[in-house]
């Protein structure tokens, strides 16, 4: 079986110090995990945490990053600089950047590339509106979302990426998908991989969904056979609620 992928985003959240705390309590409960841990902190808080997780087995991940590698771009950061802090991973198009910022889906294109050529692993988030799923639109936002994001990327990095599912509807509202609702959208997803990767490397990219994930709901979801993992906003701030949902995922998906 296929082992869970959690990862946390802090979103705007945590100082410093609160970042490094709580990233030297989840190595200390987690030395083996089974599957992957990852935690995205604010960029302030990236090389004070990865200083912490150095030699651990938590992946550190950026919330963001630009496409270019160096520059006049105020208030950017370039892959290379994330990597240089310690990450390995980073959050490309999530809904918030994607609303609030305008990120466009030839941005989220580019900041695939740019991070794949940095050696960093993109989770790139795809989903739609309430309004766009009472309109039926669920699918071909999706898939939109998805072709933009990895137009001219090749199917041999394509298979390197970890793709979060996380319907706007159902992030910060409480109101996580059903297991059958997220698991059709996953599928989706993975149908959709197949035809550009194929059948054997579409079956091992991560697919991981978002939105309201928390101890209580995580079992259900990850039993869903598409359902690799978990995209956590709220409840990953809290480190006993983060540690039960990575213990969780373990037990549903763990050996
Ligand atoms: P919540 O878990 O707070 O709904 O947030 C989900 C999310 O946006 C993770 O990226």
């Amino acid at each position: 079986m296929k082992k869970p992928v959690i990862a946390a985003n802090w979103k705007m959240h945590k100082t410093i110090a609160e970042s490094a705390d709580f990233a030297r309590s989840l190595k200390a409960a987690f030395p083996k995990p089974q599957g992957t841990v990852i935690i995205a902190p604010a960029f302030t808080a990236l090389a004070a945490v990865g200083d912490v997780l150095k030699g651990s087995a938590i992946h550190l991940a950026a919330q963001n990053l630009h496409w270019e590698e160096k520059g006049a771009f105020t208030g950017e950061i370039a892959a290379a600089m994330l990597v240089d802090a310690g990450c390995d991973c980073v959050i490309i198009g999530h809904s918030e950047r994607r609303a609030i910022f305008k990120e466009t889906g030839d941005w989220i294109n580019r900041k695939v590339a740019a991070a794949l050529r940095a050696g960093l692993t993109p989770i790139l988030c795809v989903g739609e509106t309430l309004e766009e799923r009472e309109k039926n639109l669920t699918f071909p936002v999706v898939e939109r979302q998805l072709k933009e994001a990895l137009n001219n990327i090749s199917s041999g990095d394509i298979k390197l990426l970890s793709i979060a599912y996380e319907p706007v509807w159902a992030i910060g509202t409480g109101r996580n998908a059903t297991a059958i609702q997220a698991e059709e959208v996953h599928r989706f997803i993975r149908t959709i991989l197949k035809d550009t990767c194929g059948e054997h490397d579409a079956a091992d990219i991560p697919l991981i969904y978002g939105g309201s994930v928390k101890p209580g709901n995580t079992g259900k979801l990850l039993a869903e056979p598409d359902i690799d993992g978990a995209l956590v906003g709220g409840a990953s701030l809290d480190f006993d609620s983060f540690a039960a949902i990575i213990q969780n995922a373990s037990k549903e998906k763990g050996n």
